[in-house]
């Protein structure tokens, strides 16, 4: 059994792997970047404004935002190479006046109270061990009218089977996920009222299906590179099957949620 210090730094440190960008691409997340677009709009997000990132991985979301909607974003991060690998794509991208990346814990948040017009935080609630901690901190740092917009991992109620709670599960955000309502009932408790939820299921199954497509072509054409990131592809596979069929049966999910801090 690991401590929650010991799961936050191996998700953190595998997030920070080499091997990560070639196999997830651009954006750590279902949906991609079509559904970051979502959440913007459902943030209704206006120009300089500002929004912090929470787990904000290389910052795509980071630079979709300030480059899309003018606002100013505070991206934090607990791996410290992800957050360097943030900072060159958001310089050479033109973006660093308005994008920055703090090295932090989304339990533990580096920002003020009252900072920020909305957080968003992208399949990363689910990997936090203290989620009421987490909805506590995205509360204390937004302004009074000011939104939150999550995407994560959905689980049936009932959970999940063991061989989906280890470890590696957590690092492939599944182990710790809750059910949309728990989601929701953790924000509540930290003083956050749940207006909006969409389900994206589809999109996870998706996910699934082009790391496997990634993993096999890289199998074919850069066996090396998996090598030295010490990733053995067999297992990954075995595992992603695994996750696949657990969507299939309809015990993991991926949805949006957006909530409000009360008052203005
Ligand atoms: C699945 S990736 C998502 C990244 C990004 N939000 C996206 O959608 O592209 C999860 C990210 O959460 C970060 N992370 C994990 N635990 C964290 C914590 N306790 N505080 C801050 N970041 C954390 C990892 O380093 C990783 O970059």
């Amino acid at each position: 059994m690991s401590t929650p210090a010991e799961i936050k730094a191996c998700c953190a440190a595998s997030y920070g792997n080499d091997a990560v960008a070639l196999v997830l691409g651009e954006s750590y997340h279902p949906g991609g970047l079509t559904l970051t677009r979502r959440l913007a709009e459902l943030l209704r997000l206006r120009g300089g404004q500002c929004v912090a990132d929470i787990a904000a991985g290389p910052g795509a979301t980071a630079r979709l935002l300030a480059a899309d909607h003018g606002v100013t974003v505070d991206g934090v991060d607990l791996g410290q190479s992800t957050v360097e690998a943030a900072r060159a794509a958001t310089a050479e991208a033109g973006l660093a006046a308005k994008v920055r990346f703090h090295l932090g814990d989304g339990e533990h948040i580096p920002l003020p109270d009252n900072a920020c017009d909305a957080v968003v935080c992208e399949c990363a609630f689910c990997t936090f061990p203290d989620k009421p901690a987490a909805a506590a901190e995205f509360a204390r740092i937004l302004r009074p009218g000011g939104r939150v917009g999550i995407t994560d991992v959905t689980v049936a109620e009932g959970g999940l089977p063991d061989e989906l709670t280890t470890l590696a599960a957590w690092v492939a955000c599944i182990a710790d996920a809750r059910p949309l309502g728990e989601y929701a009932a953790i924000l509540e408790r930290a003083g956050l009222t749940t207006v909006h939820t969409e389900a994206h299921d589809e999109a996870i199954g998706r996910m699934i299906e082009e790391i496997e497509a990634r993993l096999r072509l890289l199998r074919m054409t850069a066996s090396d590179r998996l090598v030295r990131a010490g990733v053995d592809v067999e297992a990954v596979l075995r595992y992603t099957a695994l996750a696949k069929q657990a969507v299939a049966d309809g015990l993991i999910g991926y949805a949006l949620l957006i909530a409000e801090k009360p008052g203005r």
